[in-house]
């Protein structure tokens, strides 16, 4: 990418109401809660994915002037996409059409290494993108542990990482943020458990990326995966995995195609061409974000900092209101607890979650409910599942009125 200044001196940051207009989704009068399903897109994304199909929508590798122009488009949105996680110099960057179809490619890629003996680590508390994938190794021969949650709280405490780690562990599959707690796990801490009994770890990041900055250099992690239609971006996901990581493994592309012929080998048939043009794009709104000339890692840097300061008050309202509700139980950490993201769920005694969010939803705020795919994290914390619990998702575009809004319409109901 280019270079960039930061912000000059003097020169004021766009407001929320700047914000929100790059947002054309943003002038209806639907609160947009429901953010950690899948966020809105700044126009400019919308704008460039339209006019790559209008004018450019032609296939790779091939000799004529267009051909070319999207060949280098798509390797400039891996190459966004790699400094955008902070990887440089440190692996590659695969695309594909999401989380959950990423992290099967990789636990197939690691299927076929599988020893008899081999142990991978899963956590409870994750999304079903990346458990199910590993669960399927057993049939190659690996046995499953489990980093199982404090049933009360659902944290996942390290103590319980440590008790089923060993020298037979090959990967340790677990989320960065659970899409239902919104507690965030420190990464760089289970990155040196792993390297201790030279285990892999496969991140998922899906529900920390839309409020903080990726970094996966300073992590250290193996794989790290993230949906950029969660991060105003299109339908489209990312997965990092470092240089060494990727040796031993092979990825499922043609035979044809060279085992070290990276990220495309695990591209099995390609990816979105107008998706790149949107993800470029994105970089487009980072800069407004930060005010910096051109996007460079430091205005990711710079966005995912505004980001955590627009979300802050947004997430202290929310769970001080929750946590003042005799009956309610908030699931994940509450005020003054674990570091956390504006991804709030919580249920009522004697109360369906589902009857609390269609208060929200018949009046066109967009909330949800249910076990929003952690499945097992709701067993675990006896929460039927089906019914699950009510999920506010906030991101760095929501206002605060519309915190009060929701609280307007949902405090009779609690
Ligand atoms: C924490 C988490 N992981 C994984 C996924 C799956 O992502 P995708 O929809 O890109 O497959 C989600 C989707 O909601 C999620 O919240």
């Amino acid at each position: 990418m280019p270079s960039s200044d930061s912000t000059p001196p003097g020169e004021t940051l766009p407001d929320l109401a700047a914000i929100r207009a790059a947002f054309p989704a943003l002038v209806q009068d639907t609160v947009f809660l429901e953010n950690a399903g899948g966020s809105q897109i700044p126009g400019v994304v919308a704008d460039r994915i339209h006019a790559y199909l209008r004018s450019t929508y032609v296939q790779l590798g091939a000799d004529y002037a267009l051909s070319k122009y999207c060949t280098q488009l798509v390797e400039d949105a891996h190459s966004f996409a790699r400094t955008y996680m902070g990887g440089d110099g440190r692996g590659e960057v695969v695309l594909g059409p999401s989380s959950s179809q990423l992290c099967r490619t990789l636990a197939d890629a690691y299927a076929d290494t599988i020893q008899p003996g081999d142990e991978i680590v899963v956590a409870e508390c994750g999304h079903e993108a990346n458990i199910a994938p590993w669960l399927r190794l057993e049939r190659f021969g690996a046995t499953i542990r489990w980093w199982r949650v404090d049933p009360e709280t659902g944290a996942s405490p390290l103590a319980n990482l440590r008790a089923v780690l060993s020298e037979r562990t090959r990967v340790i599959a677990y989320t960065h943020v659970s899409n239902l707690l919104g507690e965030i796990i420190d990464v760089a801490a289970v990155s040196a458990l792993a390297r201790e009994v030279g285990a892999h770890t496969v991140v998922d990041g899906v529900a920390f990326a839309p409020h903080r900055t990726l970094d996966v250099d300073a992590w250290d992690c193996d794989w790290y995966v993230y949906s950029i239609y969660k991060v105003f971006g299109p339908h489209m996901a990312a997965l990092f995995g470092r240089h060494e990581a990727f040796e031993g493994l092979t990825g499922p592309n043609h035979f044809f195609v060279p085992a070290d012929e990276l990220p495309y080998k695990f591209e099995l048939g390609g990816v979105s061409h107008e998706s790149c043009a949107g993800l470029l794009a994105l970089r487009d709104y980072l800069t407004f974000l930060t005010g910096h000339k051109a996007c460079t890692r430091d205005t990711v840097v710079a966005a995912g900092a505004r980001w955590e300061a627009l979300e802050a008050p947004l997430q202290a309202r929310l769970l001080a209101w929750l946590a003042a509700k005799p009956g309610v139980r908030l699931v994940g950490p509450g005020p003054g607890g674990a570091p956390r993201v504006p991804t709030v769920s919580f249920c009522r005694d004697g109360q369906s979650s589902r009857a609390i969010s269609l208060e929200a939803e018949h009046r066109d705020v967009a909330i949800r409910h249910g076990h929003m795919y952690a499945h097992r994290l709701c067993t675990a914390l006896d929460i039927p599942p089906e019914d699950g619990v009510v999920r506010v998702s906030a991101v760095h575009y929501n206002t605060p009125d519309e915190i009060e809004r929701l609280i307007e319409i949902l405090d009779p109901a609690l």
